[in-house]
């Protein structure tokens, strides 16, 4: 399409839609094949679901796929993250410093184990937590640093490792919306000491619901193994101080979860993650393909810009989970983000603004004033010898990716004509925005 016949009266004014056909195979996700089919019907013919030997098969092809000593298979992955943070020792009175700008079970976890998050606030080209924020914000309570790889863009590690370093703390990646993208051409998901990830359906390693934890170190695989794996604790043991106790004799937590947690994945998952983990890398592949000519065909539209990483680093975007954009309204006299993308969706292409809960995660009643546990002052802070708490304009960017975050088209095959065309829907918009203003 060129400039010309883009200058048409928009969808939205009662022009001609752009988009007359959706192609969905272009948007399916997962993709499952007879393969997976039979995987998991053999463990449900079998009867398999709660034993435990394809697990562990899921869990060595994991770990030498992510290149982690360690991986242990959840449920879910929030299950996930909280047994990194008990790996971790983070408990009652603790600070963690993590982002607002995530999903919540992101920091929730750190509540549940009654220690409190310090939220940091990001990088407005990453949307990755802020190395240099983190830096403020640590104090002589900070056990942790979590960090979240925002939308498949890893975040700036090298920095964050040197401040844990210094510190002496320990680093958790929430790796839930990254599987497979690379930093500086190493494996996110193992950069920290310990990452968890989703693996729910609709995540770019999608296993139906579960989740993942990788580590190198032994002590946070048999910490997070106790407290949410009884099959696991047999052998094993932890002294009131954390330290992992081996000698039988001593074994009072022998057989139980001690964070009387089951967390284990039920296997007809594990039976479609070994199947889906085999074509992972090709498929993933083939996103980054269809999304790099995708951003390729709008770089010469400002108003939404790219959210992708610099391949010059050897660093990916990996399945390039719930694409986004960067939207500037500046850019079209202020048009507002939502406005921009009800024009979009009626030429029939993909845009939405969000997720816009992200942006206020700092601010949500369950991270104020909530008593969850019933001890008489907010979960938050009731362990902490301080008021943590944040008030709106405490993260002026993560706040102002409220209206500035965009959903765009997440493409999972090549297919340069199709593609071509939701480009142009928002290029035919960002060309005739003074129809809307
Ligand atoms: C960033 C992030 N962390 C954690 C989770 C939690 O994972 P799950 O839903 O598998 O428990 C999700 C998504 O669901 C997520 O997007």
């Amino acid at each position: 399409m060129t400039a010309s016949t883009l200058n048409h009266t928009l969808a939205l004014n009662g022009g001609e839609k752009l988009i007359q056909n959706k192609d969905k195979e272009l948007f399916h996700w997962p993709i499952i094949t007879k393969e997976d089919e039979d995987a998991v019907l053999d463990v449900m013919r079998k009867g398999t679901f709660s034993h435990t030997a394809l697990t562990s098969e899921f869990e060595k092809e994991m770990a030498a796929w992510q290149k982690t000593k360690h991986a242990l298979a959840y449920c879910n992955g929030t299950a996930s993250l909280l047994g990194a943070l008990f790996g971790c020792k983070v408990g009652a009175g603790d600070e963690v410093i993590t982002p607002a700008y995530t999903y919540w079970a992101t920091f929730m976890p750190i509540i549940n184990l009654r220690a409190t998050p310090v939220f940091a606030d990001i990088d407005p080209k990453t949307l990755c937590i802020d190395p240099a924020d983190i830096e403020k914000k640590i104090t002589p309570k900070t056990k942790a640093i979590m960090v979240m790889h925002a939308f498949g863009h890893p975040c700036d590690m090298d920095p964050i490792m040197a401040i844990a370093e210094k510190h002496q703390i320990k680093v958790i990646e929430d790796a839930s919306h990254a599987q497979g993208s690379l930093y500086k051409g190493r494996m996110v998901g193992s950069l920290g000491h310990v990452s968890g990830m989703s693996m729910m359906g609709g995540k770019s390693f999608a296993v139906g619901e579960g989740g993942m934890l990788l580590t190198d170190d032994e002590e946070i695989l048999q910490r997070a193994a106790s407290f949410g794996f009884y099959e696991k604790t047999v052998g094993t043991n932890w002294s009131k101080e954390g330290d992992l106790i081996t000698e039988p004799e001593l074994l009072p937590w022998k057989g139980m979860s001690a964070g009387g947690f089951k967390h284990r994945m039920n296997q007809t998952c594990s039976a479609m993650g070994r199947v889906q983990l085999k074509y992972y890398p090709e498929r993933i592949k083939e996103i980054q393909e269809s999304m790099n000519y995708f951003w390729d065909l709008l770089k010469d539209t400002p108003c939404l810009t790219i959210h992708k990483i610099d391949p010059k680093t050897n660093s990916t975007m990996g399945g390039w989970y719930n694409a986004v954009g960067i939207y500037h309204a500046e850019e079209l006299g202020g048009l507002s983000s939502q406005k921009f993308c009800e024009a979009v969706q009626a030429e029939g292409g993909i845009l939405s603004v969000g997720p816009k809960q992200y942006a206020r995660s700092h601010l949500h009643p369950l991270v104020q004033d909530a008593d969850v546990y019933n001890e008489g002052k907010p979960s938050v802070i009731a362990f902490s010898d301080r008021d943590t708490r944040l008030k709106k304009g405490d993260l002026p960017i993560t706040e102002s990716m409220e209206e500035k975050v965009i959903t765009v088209p997440w493409f999972k095959k090549l297919k340069p004509d199709l593609i071509k065309q939701y480009a142009d829907a928002i290029k035919k918009v960002a060309e005739n925005y003074q129809e809307l203003l």
